[in-house]
């Protein structure tokens, strides 16, 4: 039986029994891979806790790291009016996600006394107008800035930490330190040798956590803390999903059910995976989650050194703002995608509609609901409507937003992207695609190390001007 405040995967509409059988999965779809399912969450299960697989075990591992955020969080609460988080990717996506998912969604609007905590930015661009625009809001000697860097090399994040620092030390001079805490590998980059150096509060990303794998360590803990995020009660609703997915079998495990059905559905032509959460408050996990899924299976070679060109490409979809943008093509396009959708039993909030437009009984059939219930009413009629169409989708639902399902519903993802990653037999955890464009800028902006590239920059095939109109 699941626990009250469990989420749940809902699958039926990624059966032929409901979607037919234009790219409908079946009973005998899920048992003939079973064993394939078996052998993918052995090679997770082997896996944990080594090489690249230290978040497995985040949720078990990190009692004093956390007492040491919850005292930090506790001082920077007390004496800073805005908290900036300076990273990119995974070192961004995952803070981002869980403040707009813990915090109130005007947040930063909010007087001090209802707030009660920082105000909450996340740089993870370097577009000057976003800087320029950031500087012009906050005063520098009241915030406290966050660099997040695992690799302690990223260009995008040292250089807002370039251009932070030297405000700070023309501010504020020797105590410009004391305004920085850094949040990266102990054991390698450049970021802790800076650190060591400066002076900085220093919190540790564990080597074998990567960057999209990072948000449930330091990475995603300090900024939540810091908002008043409970951790322990986040990390507790990792634990929870984790144990929920400790089962070899793939009936029994949420989190491998899930992985397989997206496996079977990418054999039969579903490249495309829509994340579509009915609460704006989920709208930055869609976007975590596609970070989590593009980046870790889309990969040219298989474990084998075989080219399979493997991936499903991740969309961010919002209920219900995109049935009127999306849904049109999701219920009428190509047969390419499975919906996923992310439903909430309790909203935080309740809003009635009010009574009025009573002559006008088009309008005011909604007098006497709320919008709780339109919401849901939408979400269910947009499942209704895609399963009509014979449109694979399923359905993640939440008691409510909390830590507590927050927690579950990372690590659910997490897990999830792990075994489809060992059912295609892919290196879930690389990113090579990524390293071609950032040497290519290195090589641009004339790193030392980096002259070669930027010859072969250089010699690249001139534009032909004929196709610039
Ligand atoms: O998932 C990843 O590893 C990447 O997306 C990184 O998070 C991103 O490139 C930022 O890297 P770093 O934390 O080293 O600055």
């Amino acid at each position: 039986m699941i626990k009250k405040e469990s989420i749940y995967f809902d699958y039926n509409n990624m059966m032929t029994d409901y979607v037919g059988d234009i790219t409908g999965i079946t009973d005998e779809d899920i048992n003939s891979q079973k064993i394939s399912a078996k052998k993918a969450f052995t090679k997770v299960a082997e896996g944990r806790g080594k090489n690249m697989m230290g978040w497995t075990e985040l949720p078990y591992n990190q009692k004093d790291t956390v007492t040491e955020i919850v005292s930090t969080a506790k001082y920077v609460r007390k004496t800073f009016d805005n908290f900036v988080v300076l990273g990119i990717g995974g070192s961004a996506l995952g803070p981002m996600a869980l403040f707009q998912a813990l915090c109130h969604l005007h947040h930063n609007e909010l007087p001090k006394s209802k707030r009660k905590a920082p105000k909450f930015y996340v740089e993870d661009n370097v577009d000057p107008e976003r800087m320029a625009a950031l500087l012009d809001i906050i005063d520098v000697k009241k915030t406290m800035f966050n660099v997040i860097t695992k690799s302690g090399s990223t260009s995008e994040t040292m250089t807002q930490y370039l251009i932070i620092y030297d405000i700070l030390k023309k501010e504020l001079g020797e105590q410009a330190s004391k305004h920085i805490i850094a949040t990266t590998s102990e054991s390698k980059g450049n970021l802790i040798k800076i650190a060591k150096k400066e002076g900085f509060k220093t919190f540790y990303i564990p080597d074998g956590v990567g960057g999209r794998f990072s948000e449930l360590c330091p990475v995603g803990l300090l900024p939540a803390a810091v908002l008043g995020i409970d951790i322990k009660l986040l990390l507790e609703g990792a634990k929870y999903m984790d144990k929920r997915c400790s089962k070899a079998d793939v009936r029994k495990n949420p989190a491998l059910m899930a992985a397989l059905l997206q496996y079977i559905a990418i054999q039969k032509g579903n490249n495309i995976s829509v994340m579509m959460p009915y609460a704006d408050g989920l709208k930055l996990m869609a976007d975590w989650y596609a970070q989590l899924w593009g980046e870790s299976l889309g990969k040219a070679v298989d474990l084998d050194g075989n080219k399979v060109y493997a991936g499903q490409t991740p969309v961010k979809s919002l209920g219900v703002t995109d049935q009127h943008s999306q849904v049109q093509l999701y219920t009428e396009g190509p047969f390419d995608k499975v919906i996923t959708l992310i439903g909430v039993v309790n909203y935080r909030k309740t809003v009635e509609i009010p009574n009025g437009c009573e002559d006008i009984p088009a309008v005011n059939f909604l007098c006497g609901h709320s919008m709780n219930e339109l919401i849901t009413a939408e979400m269910n009629a947009t499942e209704y409507a895609l399963t009509r169409a014979q449109r694979l989708n399923n359905k993640i639902i939440l008691p409510e937003i909390n830590a507590f399902t927050m927690g579950q519903l990372m690590m659910f993802f997490m897990l999830q992207t792990a075994y489809i990653g060992a059912l295609l037999n892919i290196d879930t955890f690389n990113q090579p695609g990524v390293e071609e464009g950032k040497n290519a800028t290195y090589a641009l902006l004339g790193r030392e190390g980096y002259e070669e590239k930027a010859v072969e920059l250089r010699n690249k095939k001139p534009k032909n001007e004929n196709y610039i109109i």
